[in-house]
């Protein structure tokens, strides 16, 4: 049971000391987290274009804790996650998650399921289970999610859903540890 964000993280870096993720325990520590904005505010940075990743924990090299900020309208592309774990724990509002299967040639990729992701709660893919995209559906409200990916991974594929075309996007930083990181010049496309 964690109190608080930092209780949080501490926890997970004593279950993460073992090199086998007990999926389920990691994901039941992260929902017994009741969601506290004084807690994360100040890595809650907000774009008015784009999602922001804001990195909060580096998790000994273990994994990557990072909170994503989603203004209205705000969306991923269909991703995979490196052959790592990803979870993800919602912090403020909701985000639809949307399932595809890995694409077998060059047709249009079908959504196998969707579904609310409801605040407090924690969702797990990884690339057996397939690809998805998250966005934030809402018109009102910014959403925020927490997420932890094991081991952490710099670049992921991302798939056009019409022609199921695969390409490698780089994993970039909007802020770390609270700090606004300097601007990037090229424009790359940001997932998870
Ligand atoms: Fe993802």
């Amino acid at each position: 049971m964690a109190k608080t964000l930092q209780e949080l993280i501490q926890k997970l870096h004593e279950i993460f000391k073992d090199d086998r993720v007990n999926v389920e325990e990691v994901q039941e520590l992260m929902e017994s987290y009741k969601s506290n904005r004084k807690d994360w505010e100040k890595y809650a940075i907000f774009d008015a274009h784009k999602y922001t990743r804001n990195l909060v924990d580096e998790g000994n090299g273990k994994f990557n804790l990072i909170i994503l900020c989603w203004g209205e309208g705000h969306g991923s592309s269909i991703h995979d996650h490196s052959n790592s774990h990803c979870f993800m724990k919602m912090l403020q509002g909701e985000l639809k998650e949307t399932l595809f299967d890995w694409p077998k040639g060059e047709d249009e990729m079908t959504e196998k399921s969707h579904r609310m992701l409801e605040n407090n709660s924690v969702a797990y893919i990884n690339d057996s289970i397939g690809l998805h995209r998250v966005e934030n559906v809402s018109h009102t409200e910014g959403s925020i999610s927490l997420h932890l990916y094991s081991p952490p991974f710099q670049t992921c594929q991302v798939f056009d859903q019409r022609t199921s075309h695969k390409s490698v996007a780089k994993m970039t930083f909007w802020s770390k540890y609270g700090e606004r990181t300097p601007c990037e010049t090229s424009a790359s496309k940001e997932n998870n």
